[in-house]
């Protein structure tokens, strides 16, 4: 294990070694569980003494950063968290943005996993995968190395803009495309051309918290707005809205499609106040009962709707491969944006997804996971229809979740699903202001078969309890 130590300073060799350790942990040049170098080693290395190494791990193991046991030699027990560095630090510029609450909502995997949109790695295209990886590598070898498109890979733009031609309904080119990692930094680079401090921007309440988060790190007011069975109430939105950030093809969390008529009515609001809409198209690609909705980006005239799409739950979000439709207004401040934010996207990854949706694998991956989530969801409903004392679910046409509604309040519900080692998300969780519903999201991403049934009776037992 490399380490860098200087032992330049005041004072005595062996205090100076001491601290220059001490910094290097605080620092977190090691990682806890790490083994540092025998003395002997060390003390080689640094032209000391080895007695006094072993005093300096002498005094941390005192101390509590290291330990020491037979057969494993002196190891990194501990390293205080980064974050008190921070906070000595003080108020700084950046200290608006430790201020915002972490979005907890991502997590560990336990015994019952229903995890809202999470899918399941193992079921990836692997062999094709494989083959497009090894193409776009040998592709990659041949080329000249200049910096990429900060738009990203020609290649990929073209495929994604033939794929929502076909299934989105978008008649897009791939000019206005922008690949992103993933929707999360589609929206970021939105926030930063389009949202100053102050701006007012509208979400669905409930709503989804990375991007809520996102636009409360810009300054911004984020208002939310209610959902009905219809989707958002667009007679409810702020008229200072400058930005309003939507779901329409499946409402997250809560299923509902937009109807058509708020569709267009938020489409005029847009243009009666200049605001933008972000249509976040995260999942409506899995569709069950009748025609897969068009985007609302379709109905969009006028450059008004900027329109984020993702490869995370289609394939996997380990890619983290988005991309978005840029309104032609944004398209010059958002190309910057990117370009000044991590320059274009990783080159091989993009070469190999292109490949897989030139050749006809992502399709058939496509149409592989549309019948295996039919078949879970059938299952989910079937199993959670078990239980109508305990709950309603939601009507869901879409996606690869299930909301479900508690028949009585549950007072405590995350502590309720951590004692029954269930990973699922309370709705509270996804509401900005105090949670109209009671209830809670059920993924179907990596959950199959007996999983399911077994998952929702302990869900039934620990309601019941
Ligand atoms: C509403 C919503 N938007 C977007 C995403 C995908 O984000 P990303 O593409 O950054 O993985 C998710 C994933 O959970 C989501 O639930």
């Amino acid at each position: 294990m490399q380490i860098h130590l200087s032992l330049d300073g005041a004072g005595g060799l062996g205090q100076r070694l001491y601290e220059s350790l001490r910094r290097a942990l605080i620092d977190g040049q090691v990682l806890a569980g790490q083994r540092l170098p025998s003395s002997r080693v060390l003390a080689a290395e640094l032209g000391v003494s080895r007695r006094l190494v072993v005093e300096a791990y002498e005094r941390l193991v005192a101390e509590g950063f290291l330990g020491a046991a037979p057969g494993r030699g002196t190891f990194v027990l501990r390293v205080p968290p980064r974050q008190r560095e921070e906070e000595r630090a003080g108020p700084g510029p950046g200290a608006h943005w430790r201020s915002l609450p972490a979005w907890g909502g991502r997590l560990a995997p336990g015994r019952h996993n229903f995890p809202g949109g999470a899918t399941d790695r193992a079921l990836l295209p692997w062999a094709a995968w494989r083959r497009a990886m090894m193409a776009a590598l040998r592709e990659a070898s041949r080329d000249i190395g200049l910096y990429g498109d900060p738009r990203g890979e020609a290649s990929l733009r073209l495929a994604i803009a033939r794929y929502l031609g076909y299934s989105r309904g978008l008649a897009c080119d791939g000019e206005s495309l922008l690949i992103t990692q993933g929707a999360q930094q589609g929206l970021d680079l939105l926030a930063r051309v389009r949202v100053a401090p102050g701006d007012t921007v509208a979400m669905e309440e409930p709503g989804y918290p990375p991007a809520r988060a996102v636009f409360e790190a810009r300054g911004a007011r984020v208002v939310p707005v209610p959902v009905d069975e219809q989707g958002l109430c667009v007679e409810r939105l702020p008229d200072a809205a400058s930005l309003i950030y939507v779901t329409p093809s499946h409402q997250f969390p809560l299923g509902m499609p937009m109807s058509l008529e708020r569709r267009l009515a938020l489409l005029a609001f847009a243009r009666r106040h200049d605001a933008l809409v972000v249509e976040d198209d995260y999942d409506g690609e899995f569709r069950f009962e009748g025609r897969p909705l068009d985007a609302l980006k379709s109905l969009d005239r006028e450059g008004r709707v900027a329109y984020l799409g993702s490869f995370s739950k289609v394939l996997h979000a380990d890619l983290r491969l988005g991309y978005l439709v840029m309104p032609p207004g944004l398209a010059p401040a958002l190309l910057q944006a990117r370009a000044f934010s991590d320059g274009y996207p990783p080159l091989v990854t993009q070469r190999a997804l292109a490949r897989l949706m030139i050749d006809g694998d992502f399709a058939r991956h496509l149409r592989r996971m549309q019948r295996l989530y039919t078949a879970r969801r059938t299952r989910l409903g079937d199993a959670l229809a078990a239980y109508p004392a305990l709950w309603t679910a939601l009507p869901q046409v879409a996606g690869i979740h299930v909301a479900l509604c508690l028949r009585s309040p549950v007072a405590d519900l995350s502590a309720l699903l951590a004692a029954a080692d269930i990973r699922a998300n309370p709705l509270a969780a996804f509401y900005a202001g105090e949670p109209s519903l009671n209830g809670v999201l059920l993924g179907f991403g990596v959950i199959d078969g007996d999983a399911i049934d077994r998952g929702v009776a302990a869900l039934a037992e620990a309601v019941t309890r």
